[in-house]
């Protein structure tokens, strides 16, 4: 995969930009608050339409241009995907509703100038992010790690982000349903429409769940048994809020050494036991007035050699085990698209001492496009720097293309 050409238009602090990006690593080098993550963050919303940094797509509009009656954040990226060019566009619309000067966002995206729903176009364009906030994924609550699952999967299978938004509007359909039985009463039978939905959609995604989190396990264990000499095992454990295998009770303190195969799961199978465990909780749902198992309460944990890395793990192993999931995201991808994600950067080199800082960058030479944000371009050994394309970045613009590499000693 390739990202030939980015435009943006009133996106962060850029106005406008317009560059023609290689076949190689991209350094993006500037003091602080130049533009360099909003640069990253751009073209990650191309792969996923949500940012990296915020849950509020409006401050994504330039500031600037938010002042004016319609504002449009715009980020366009011509890129080649097998073989054939293709062009994404996002819009960020910001547009006056009602009477009270208030404002609305409205996003459109645009494949080869043609508008598509969004769940349909997420992963047409694929890209891989290493920040250093990433540690939220293991230090965060189950939500991050949802959200990291879902990003992973949306780009990577064709029908999880349409299928995941059918989920979550009919949960939210049936949380409603719930209340009102709860408030006002009624015949709880009306609840078996939402309960086929939710099982239906719900038992698609734990089954690209279990695949999913065993093939990244794979994958990660080996780069992880790399970078620590193995003196560690890496483990993801998977655990799904409903659990179409459930440990067996009285064994919760085997939990960290005992891995359940779930592989041999069919897709039937699961979505008869969710419906049959939903018409089982039925009455206490009613009395809390939410569904209280299903995709959104599954948890992930990451396990270092039986240790639940969330509660007990150290910086360095928790940045160990990021990075080979990272790692091992990047293959996944590449195995399972054809395609090499674009890998995007923030600030990582700094938080790695020099082996790793190694590894990774050994690592990131196989791939395609690789854009990398840096305050200091000491942190990159001299043979990384004359190989790269080296801009640097200054107040919402690139000010100059080829970067004398004198500095780097
Ligand atoms: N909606 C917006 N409109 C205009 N400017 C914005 C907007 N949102 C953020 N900015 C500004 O854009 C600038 C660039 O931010 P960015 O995070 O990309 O910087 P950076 O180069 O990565 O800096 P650092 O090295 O500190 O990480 C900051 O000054 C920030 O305040
Ligand atoms: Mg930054």
């Amino acid at each position: 995969m390739l990202l030939k050409h980015l435009s943006l238009t009133d996106f962060r602090n850029f106005a406008r930009l317009d560059i023609d990006l290689p076949r190689r690593a991209v350094l993006l080098v500037g003091s602080n608050a130049q533009g360099k993550t909003s640069l990253l963050e751009a073209v990650y919303f191309l792969a996923t339409f949500t940012s990296f940094q915020t849950h509020s797509d409006r401050q994504l509009v330039n500031f600037v241009a938010a002042k004016e009656n319609l504002a449009v954040g715009r980020i366009v990226g011509e890129y080649q995907r097998n073989g054939s060019s293709h062009r994404l566009e996002a819009r960020l619309i910001l547009e006056p509703v009602g009477m009270a000067n208030g404002k609305r966002l409205r996003k459109e995206v645009l494949l080869d100038g043609v508008k598509r729903p969004l769940s349909e176009v997420v992963g047409h364009l694929n890209a891989v992010l290493f920040v250093p906030q990433m540690s939220q994924i293991i230090e965060g609550g189950p939500e991050e790690r949802r959200r990291y699952l879902n990003l992973t999967l949306a780009q990577t299978v064709p029908a999880y982000a349409r299928t995941l938004s059918e989920y979550s509007q009919a949960l939210s359909q049936r949380n409603a349903l719930l209340k009102q039985l709860n408030e006002r009463g009624g015949d709880p039978e009306q609840l078996a429409y939402w309960d086929e939905i939710l099982a239906e959609r719900g038992a698609q995604l734990v089954l690209w769940r279990i695949q999913a989190v065993s093939e990244l396990e794979t994958l990660a264990k080996n780069i992880h048994d790399h970078l620590t000499r193995k003196n560690e095992t890496l483990r993801l454990d998977y655990q799904p809020a409903y659990d179409p295998l459930p440990r067996p009770p009285g064994q919760m303190d085997l939990r960290f050494d005992t891995p359940i195969d779930r592989s041999g799961l069919g897709l039937n199978d699961i979505r008869d036991g969710f419906r049959k465990a939903l018409r089982g909780l039925r009455r206490e749902e009613i009395a809390r007035g939410v569904t209280t198992i299903g995709p959104h309460r599954d948890e992930l944990r990451f396990l270092a050699t039986g240790r639940d890395l969330g509660d007990y793990g150290s910086r360095g192993q928790i940045r160990t085990a990021l990075l080979s999931l990272k790692m091992a995201e990047v293959d996944w991808m590449k195995a399972k698209t054809g395609q090499w994600p674009i890998i995007l950067l923030d600030e990582v080199m700094a938080e790695l001492d020099l082996s790793r800082r190694a590894d990774l960058l050994a690592y990131l030479g196989r791939a395609e496009q690789v854009l990398l944000t840096t305050t200091d371009l000491n942190l990159f050994t001299p043979e990384f720097v004359s190989q790269a394309e080296v801009w640097r970045v200054q107040a919402g613009k690139i000010v100059s293309e080829q970067w004398p590499v004198t500095s780097n000693q």
